[in-house]
């Protein structure tokens, strides 16, 4: 699907917030548990490191002070919020959704709260969901998560996947702006290429021997994640009436620099336009991109009237890009 935002239906985000957890993992701690080598890592994905969850800490853990950040960011209380997404493959547990346990904590009594299951795009796939429920009147304001624990379901002797993610999630509080805010969405997915980054027997589907580890065919999601990325980019910004050259800040998924690094060149992006972080958390999923914009504000490379295009793709297998005209002035 591929959308432009209506003219007077202006929806922003207001708020920013990001939780990683304490541990650090070094390439050299995970050449202790698997046969690989810091040269190896950096060579071929661009990660020194990733956070990993402590074994009591889930998703809330994480999804709950990034949303409480949001929401301090944008002046806001957590019952003045009336509809929170989180986007997760690793929710607390398949019900109550982590959503719904956000809301209890914050107070959120009024919000409509569920999860949504994109693989590393959720947090594409929520922030769309987001503007059309702003935009449509549904909702006022709205909290979106974007956040995974991915360590929880990795297989730790596999060495081709434990290199690659890490934990974290990032969160965003969206509202009605008078003016710039997100122009378009453009979302897809292709479950024939589904087997390529896949959970066996994570649901109804009975396997024999199912693992429940996550199982990637990593050249063929190399392949799809560098063509993906190109073409969601290009045709949104083509269907917003943008050029690329006007692209302040690009926010990549970061799931491997080799990958952002491709898509950027290919895009005709400079790359100190582009948002790199996968150095330090590796590829956090629906994480990814949230904690990216929060780092860039950190940096304070996010200035209103900023344009950023952001691209997720992961699996699905899925992809999306939104465009969004940044209205907030960056914290001092
Ligand atoms: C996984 C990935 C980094 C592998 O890089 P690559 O250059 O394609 O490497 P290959 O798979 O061809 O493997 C090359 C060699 O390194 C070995 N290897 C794989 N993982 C290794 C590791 N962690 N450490 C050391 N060696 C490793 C392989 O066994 C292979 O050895 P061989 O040549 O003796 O068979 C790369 O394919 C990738 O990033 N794919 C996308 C994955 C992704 O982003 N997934 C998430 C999407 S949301």
């Amino acid at each position: 699907m591929i959308g432009a935002a209506q003219e007077d239906r202006r929806v922003s985000i207001t708020g920013l917030g990001s939780r990683v957890p304490e541990r650090v993992v070094s390439n050299d701690e995970l050449s202790q548990y698997v046969e690989t080598s810091d040269e190896w890592i950096r060579e071929r994905t661009g990660i020194r490191e990733r956070r990993i969850a402590a074994p009591e800490e889930a998703l809330s853990d994480l999804a709950l002070p990034a949303a409480r950040e949001a929401l301090a960011d944008a002046g806001l209380e957590g019952p003045e919020i009336d509809l929170i997404i989180v986007a997760t493959v690793t929710p607390d547990m398949a019900f109550p959704s982590t959503a719904a346990l956000v809301a209890d904590a914050l107070g959120a009594r009024e919000a409509g709260a569920y999860d949504l299951s994109a693989g590393c795009t959720g947090f594409m796939y929520a922030l769309a969901q987001g503007y059309g429920m702003l935009a449509a009147g549904l909702a006022k304001r709205a909290l979106v998560v974007g956040g995974d624990v991915l360590s929880r379901i990795l297989d730790w002797t596999d060495r081709s996947t434990v290199v690659l993610f890490g934990d974290g999630a990032g969160a965003v509080v969206l509202e009605a702006v008078p003016a710039g805010g997100f122009l378009g969405f453009e979302l897809g997915a292709d479950g024939a290429g589904g087997a390529n980054l896949w959970l066996p027997g994570s649901g109804s589907r009975i396997f024999e021997d199912p693992e429940r580890h996550v199982k990637m065919n990593g050249r063929e999601v190399f392949k799809f994640a560098t063509r993906v990325l190109v073409q969601s980019a290009e045709a949104l910004l083509e269907h917003c009436g943008v050029a690329v050259a006007d692209v302040d800040v690009y926010v990549p998924h970061q799931a491997n620099l080799r990958i952002i690094d491709h898509a950027t060149k290919k895009l005709g992006i400079p790359s100190e336009r582009v948002v790199v972080n996968v150095d330090r958390y590796g590829n956090t999923s629906s994480g990814s991109i949230p904690l990216a914009l929060a780092d860039a504000e950190v940096d304070g490379r996010l200035r209103a009237g900023s344009l950023v295009l952001m691209t997720g793709m992961g699996a699905g297998l899925t992809w999306g890009s939104a465009l969004i005209r940044w209205t907030k002035e960056t914290a001092a």
